[in-house]
């Protein structure tokens, strides 16, 4: 069997919970924090036999950075024994926990890309999701990074934000710009049902939704205009940095995930931890919450709903399942996609109502819409 060449890691510890977030974290305590490092490091040599020379590593979260230097040290070194030269390896960060200390020790340690949330730089607007912290310090923390030589350096943008109007998202966007980052996520805010934070909303969040089409839009143009390559739906690179490791991810390569409630797919194979902190150290990882054999089709209609995401496509002739041909034709002639060179890509106005035009042509769309989990 090929090796698994990429690697996630998840650290479940927040300073404090934001209000939007459904990503699995904990907060207010780093108690656990060093018996928890200690189990990612077991899990992974556990998973020993699957993993091969890595070519990339993601430290993702919860907040990373917030283990403080000597634990996250020792997570790098334990998750970076096996990889490659030339390996891609990110962690996300907390603007707020990165010092000129903590930066330089990162860099000797072996990261090479680190990845800033900033969500809004706007006070209200950081208010009204529940996000502490202040978004001035994500100047410093990019110039402390760069300082110690870490260049390849991300910063995340959240529209859709309750309060938000177009000049908020313009001036989030120019900010984000001004720090000339090499890459740059803007994602529309996804918030679960029943949350109280969509109770609290409910109507702001709808306002917003009808917005989302305009502010999409206004994103895409701005960082095209730039100089930006815009690679995947809500993702955009100077060129040639893009994302290697949710390349990979989405383009269907198999990943392994350490830490509660990572998920891992190897072939047809899915597993995700449990998400329980306290169980995953006392070995809870070996009992997965989830577990899933995928059938071929699944796969396969996942990987082209992810690279029909992507600005490149996917091959005709990597595509195995079925596609409908009504539905491509028309979706053609409606200048949603486009097929040739072997290929089939959607047309700018086809990427952004990606999902719609997935659901239409992709006829195993709705058991695969949950997919591609290893992409942070
Ligand atoms: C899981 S977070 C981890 C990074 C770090 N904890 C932070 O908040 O800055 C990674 C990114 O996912 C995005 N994200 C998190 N929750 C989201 C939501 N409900 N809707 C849209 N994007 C979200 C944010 O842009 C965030 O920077
Ligand atoms: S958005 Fe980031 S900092 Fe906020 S709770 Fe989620 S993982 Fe933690």
């Amino acid at each position: 069997m090929t090796k698994v060449t990429h690697l996630y890691a998840h650290v479940p510890f927040c300073a404090r919970r934001c209000d939007y977030c459904d990503f699995y974290s904990t907060a207010g305590s780093l108690t656990l924090a060093p018996a928890y490092v200690e189990a990612v490091i077991r899990e992974l040599k556990e998973e020993d036999s699957l993993i091969g020379s890595l070519e990339t590593v993601y430290l993702g979260g919860g907040t990373p950075t917030l283990l403080g230097e000597d634990l996250l040290l020792k997570l790098l070194a334990g998750l970076l024994e096996k990889s490659g030269s030339g390996a891609e390896v990110s962690a996300e960060a907390n603007p707020a926990t990165i010092t000129p200390r903590l930066a330089a020790r990162l860099a000797a340690a072996g990261v090479n890309r680190v990845s800033l949330g900033v969500q809004s730089f706007s006070v209200r607007l950081r208010a009204n999701l529940g996000r502490a912290g202040d978004a001035a310090q994500v100047g410093a923390a990019m110039y402390a990074l760069r300082a110690a030589g870490i260049d390849n350096l991300g910063l995340d943008l959240i529209f859709g934000i309750p309060g938000q109007s177009i000049p908020d998202l313009e001036s989030d966007v120019r900010r984000v710009m001004a720090l000339e980052p090499k890459h740059v996520s803007c994602y529309e805010l996804s918030v679960k049902d029943g949350t109280s934070f969509q109770r609290q909303w409910a109507a702001e969040l709808e306002k917003q939704a009808v917005s989302a089409p305009r502010f999409y839009e206004m994103v895409v143009d701005t960082m095209v205009e730039a100089g930006y390559n815009w690679y995947e739906t809500s993702n955009f690179s100077l060129p040639g940095w893009e994302c290697r490791h949710n390349l990979a991810c989405w383009g269907g390569a198999d990943y392994v995930g350490l830490g509660a409630g990572a998920w891992s797919t190897v072939g047809l194979e899915r597993w995700r931890n449990v998400e329980d902190i306290g169980f995953y150290i006392d070995g809870g990882y070996r009992q997965e919450r989830h577990r899933e054999t995928l059938t071929p089709a699944q796969k396969d209609a996942e990987w082209a709903m992810l690279g029909l995401r992507l600005k490149t496509g996917i091959t005709l002739a990597g595509y195995k399942g079925p596609i409908d041909p009504l539905q491509l034709n028309l979706l053609q002639r409606n200048g949603f996609l486009k097929t040739g060179g072997g290929k089939i890509y959607l047309t700018r106005a086809g990427r952004f109502v990606a999902n719609e035009v997935c659901a239409r042509l992709l006829q195993n769309w709705e058991e695969t819409a949950a997919g591609g989990r290893g992409a942070a």
